[in-house]
């Protein structure tokens, strides 16, 4: 039996994610006019749950009027899961409303830490990957779920360096995440690429231990090469080794909801949609492969 037969006998019998609304995009304001004009070859929209987290106004007066027309994901970048205080409560009674507004396929945040003792750091710091972390990630994850009623959707970051400390893997702390907490993954094929150059790990073998049963959405992204380390800088376009990368966790996965997000040097919306179609050829192949 192939991997990809496997993994969706697995799937068949216990999948536990949504299914796959096909291939989307982050929806970004300079596209706003675009996907109010006419329809676009975009399955689903993901939105940065943080930019709409204000009561009326317009952003979310656009974003009412774009989701009437595609499916959205709510992506979040503060819930700092990884916070041995926990989430903040008028953050997460904030995302609940939100939550409640938009009735998203599925609601993501980073396997990270964002702040302490009630400071942002406004970035998606690492964990170090211990018992005592673990124990932290868990008992937060739960929480988060209580209060949305849903299964969270966690994601990967990439990092630059690692923790004394840490004595397990990242793909074994990810997977031991998911299954203790009961979530899900998004899985960001850039962020595994970036951390595997960065600490020199097997990318494949990153993706191989992941429970594919959990893998709700995928993440393409471009990255900055700086010599001897990678930023993940979001700013152009998918490299060849994520597109490889990508190909290798379409066989081993098979459908699953595949995004490009780009945050920095916002090209016009045709250019994203042509990257788009790279991304639907890539995985159409690929499952191909392993049928
Ligand atoms: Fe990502």
């Amino acid at each position: 039996m192939s991997m990809f037969r496997a993994a969706d006998n697995a799937w068949a019998h216990g999948r536990l994610t949504q299914p796959s609304p096909g291939f989307g995009l982050g929806l970004r304001t300079a596209h706003y006019a675009d996907f109010l004009a006419q329809p676009q070859r975009v399955d689903w929209l993901e939105i940065l749950s943080d930019n709409y987290m204000v009561p009326g106004g317009k952003p979310l007066r656009m974003l009412d009027a774009i989701r009437a027309h595609y499916p959205m994901a709510m992506h979040g970048v503060a819930l700092s899961i990884g916070s041995v205080e926990g989430p903040d409560r008028a953050y997460l009674q904030q995302l609940k409303q939100l939550v409640d507004h938009v009735q998203p396929l599925w609601v993501s945040d980073h396997l990270c830490w964002t702040g302490v003792h009630g400071r942002q750091v406004h970035d998606l710091m690492p964990l170090p990957y211990t018992d005592e972390a673990l124990d932290v990630v868990v008992r937060n994850v739960r929480q988060v779920q209580d209060v949305l009623g849903r299964r969270l959707v966690l994601e990967n970051v990439s990092s630059y360096v690692n923790f004394k400390q840490s004595h397990m893997s990242e793909w074994d702390f990810v997977a031991a995440v998911c299954e203790r907490a009961d979530c899900l993954l998004l899985l960001d094929v850039n962020n595994i690429y970036v951390s595997s150059v960065n600490h020199g790990f097997d990318a494949m073998g990153y993706i191989d231990r992941m429970p594919a049963h959990r893998v709700q959405q995928m993440h393409l992204a471009g990255h900055s090469h700086n010599g001897d380390h990678i930023i993940d800088t979001h700013d152009q376009p998918v490299s060849d080794p994520v597109w490889a990368l990508y190909a290798h966790a379409c066989r081993r996965f098979g459908h699953v909801a595949t995004m490009i997000e780009r945050d920095d040097h916002i090209p016009p919306l045709p250019e994203l949609i042509n990257e788009l179609d790279q991304a639907r050829r890539m995985a159409a192949g690929a499952w191909k492969e392993a049928a």
